[in-house]
């Protein structure tokens, strides 16, 4: 691997689980541990625990699991070296990344995020005491716009003065020219100079979902082109997962599970000053599906699209049908989030309409908008002349190749059923059209293949009570050991001699065993990672164990290695008795299986004696 293990504990260390958790959904302490609403499933009361001692979370609603990194793997769906990565620059932790290449260390982004910061505070402080003529100009502007009184200061509004005055003030400041380049917040031109990258503009400063300033927009000051200039690409700034408010706007999509995306800055603006806080935009970019996972991390629920009603806003529509997929149909299971989509009328944009319409109007235009996939099927309509029977024949056709991507769910079939009420046609005919349309090629296959094995159950083999219950003691023996290694290493030879019924506990075992042999001071978070390399579900199961408030661990891991112990004593009672019957055994050797099994008896009747719970 190309982060070595150094590193990773370094930023295991520098990383509180409790915090991280804190930064996305609400985290409440109960005795010493803390709990929350399971960020993995839909759930109104708390089963997630976060165990701050070990570093450790689990969810007893769904069973997910893991330590720092995994949580960072599930929530922002990336790779383990990625989710290291991520937490090594949150904490502002340089790590020797050989990804070769274009690798960025991240106290040199620490150093762009500097640049940004120094940057909007400079521009932010020209908006607000500016004495110039542009100055006053850019500040009657948003006035007339109704963005003053605190709105500059809330969102950091501020203004380009040009003239390299930025490229000045950061040279004082200590940044080197590199470095405002690179932040893209300066140019050098072909004359070697450097230059401010903004000029005479309005600035709308473009912050992480930490608050962090990360990157700018710049809008002419009345009529001129373009109307926004942008930052460009940089190490800090990727569009295709920034979302513009979203630092301002994850609280309210957290209360109330549900996002508005809006296409402009000045419409988030608009919309969360006249109270409705859950709206973020896109930066002049289409909606990814990056963006869509990040908005759903904070809203749990429902996800509205608002599109502009002019032509701009209608292309983007288009492009957002493409987003349809299985995901969003019955068979999917899991609850998900529901992604809707609404076009606003009369060729107007969010912050125009609540200007002229007011904000109850727009509300309900929210609540009122269409699932993705219905609003396509009726943007497709629309486009016809339904009036004729070839126009209707048409506009069938443009509306399936909607459902196309879902085309084997019963969700297409009921839309094929509506549609065909629509269209006057007979249902059977809309029903073979829709088995005939040719389904898209399936892009993130590799993705959904693996969602699908996850969701399938383990093989399921009749087992006795009896067995169930061994089973669970050996669950929460190893979740147990893993959370607590100095006992675990204490009890390794009879843990090595252990017979595991369920294999998986097994090879959990022996992964916490190998773990510690390497490393006896090993974490309980180091632990479950390497096991989680091993096993599937490893994570899930070794932050499985509850621990009762004042439970003597020592003694509960005892009494259940015992336990095991025991019933493999039992068991191989069980087969020396079957021995017995066996005729080809000698007298002689008879007499021994015999001795051995008086005395095997003798030590299991006085251990089950003496074997008693410590609870
Ligand atoms: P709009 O043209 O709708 O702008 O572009 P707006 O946000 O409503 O701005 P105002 O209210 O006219 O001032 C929507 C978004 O598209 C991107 C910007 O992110 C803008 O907020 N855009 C637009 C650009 O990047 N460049 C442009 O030249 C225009
Ligand atoms: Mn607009």
């Amino acid at each position: 691997m190309a982060i070595s293990d150094e590193d990773i504990q370094k930023v295991r260390e520098a990383t509180d689980l409790v915090a991280l958790f804190g930064e996305r959904v609400p985290v409440r302490q109960r005795g010493r541990d803390f709990w929350c609403c399971c960020p993995f499933h839909n759930e109104k009361t708390p089963s997630c625990k976060i165990d701050p001692s070990t570093q450790l979370w689990h969810c007893f609603g769904c069973g997910e699991g893991g330590d720092v990194f995994g949580f960072v793997m599930k929530m922002d769906d990336v790779n383990f070296p990625d989710a290291v990565r991520m937490l090594a620059d949150r904490a502002h932790i340089d790590i020797v990344d050989d990804r070769g290449g274009n690798r960025v260390s991240s106290s040199k982004k620490a150093r762009l995020r500097e640049v940004c910061g120094e940057t909007c505070a400079f521009y932010h402080e020209q908006l607000m005491r500016g004495k110039s003529a542009e100055a006053d100009a850019a500040r009657s502007y948003l006035g007339g716009r109704g963005f003053g009184g605190k709105v500059p200061k809330k969102w950091k509004l501020g203004f380009a003065p040009g003239r390299s005055m930025l490229v000045r003030h950061l040279s004082s400041k200590g940044f080197k020219y590199e470095e405002m380049v690179e932040a893209n917040v300066a140019v050098q031109r072909d004359n070697g100079r450097v230059y401010d990258r903004f000029y005479d503009r309005v600035m709308f400063p473009i912050f992480d979902p930490q608050g962090e300033c990360i990157a700018f927009g710049g809008r002419v000051i009345g009529d001129g082109e373009p109307k926004y200039l942008n930052s460009q690409e940089t190490p800090l700034f990727h569009k295709s997962n920034v979302l513009y408010g979203l630092d301002k706007a994850k609280a309210a999509m957290t209360a109330t599970g549900t996002a508005i995306i809006v296409e402009g800055y000045t419409d988030v603006i608009a919309l969360h000053e006249s109270g409705i806080e859950n709206a973020v935009a896109t930066l002049g970019t289409a909606l990814t599906i990056q963006h869509v996972r990040i908005i759903a991390r904070h809203a749990s629920k429902r996800i509205v699209y608002l599109f502009d009603g002019d032509a701009a806003g209608q292309r983007a529509a288009d492009r957002a049908l493409g987003f349809i997929d299985e995901s969003m149909t019955p068979e999917a299971g899991k609850t998900r989030v529901e992604l809707c989509a609404v076009t606003l009328p009369d060729d107007l944009d969010p912050a125009d309409f609540v200007a002229k319409r007011g904000v109850d109007e727009l509300r309900e235009l929210v609540a009122g908008a269409k699932p993705l996939i219905a609003y396509g099927i009726d943007r497709r309509l629309a486009a016809h002349d339904l009036s004729s029977a070839a126009g209707r024949t048409r506009a069938m056709a443009d509306a399936l190749s909607v459902l196309a991507p879902i085309k084997g769910s019963v969700l297409a079939k009921d839309y094929a059923v509506q549609l065909a009420g629509k269209l006057m046609m007979r249902e059977q005919d809309v029903l073979d059209a829709l088995a005939a349309v040719k389904a898209p090629r399936v892009y993130d296959r590799a993705e959904a293949g693996d969602a699908q094995q996850a969701a399938q159950p383990e093989p399921q083999v009749e087992i006795s009570p009896a067995e169930r219950s061994r089973r669970r003691f050996e669950r929460r023996l190893v979740s147990l050991l893993a959370q607590n290694p100095s006992i675990a290493l204490e009890h390794a030879d009879s843990l090595a001699q252990t017979q595991w019924h369920d294999p998986t506990n097994g090879l959990l075992a022996q992964s916490i065993l190998e773990t510690l042999a390497a490393n006896p001071s090993a974490t309980p978070a180091q632990i479950v990672a390497n096991a989680s390399a091993k096993a599937p579900r490893a994570a899930g199961a070794l932050t499985s164990a509850g621990v009762q408030e004042n439970e003597d661990l020592a003694s509960t891991i005892a009494f259940l290695i015992e336990e095991l112990e025991i019933g493999d004593m039992e068991q191989t009672l069980i087969s020396m008795n079957a021995q017995l019957k066996d005729p080809e055994l000698s007298a002689d050797e008879r007499e021994l299986v015999f001795a051995a099994i008086v005395e095997l008896q003798k030590s299991v009747t006085a251990k089950r004696a003496a074997h008693k719970p410590t609870l």
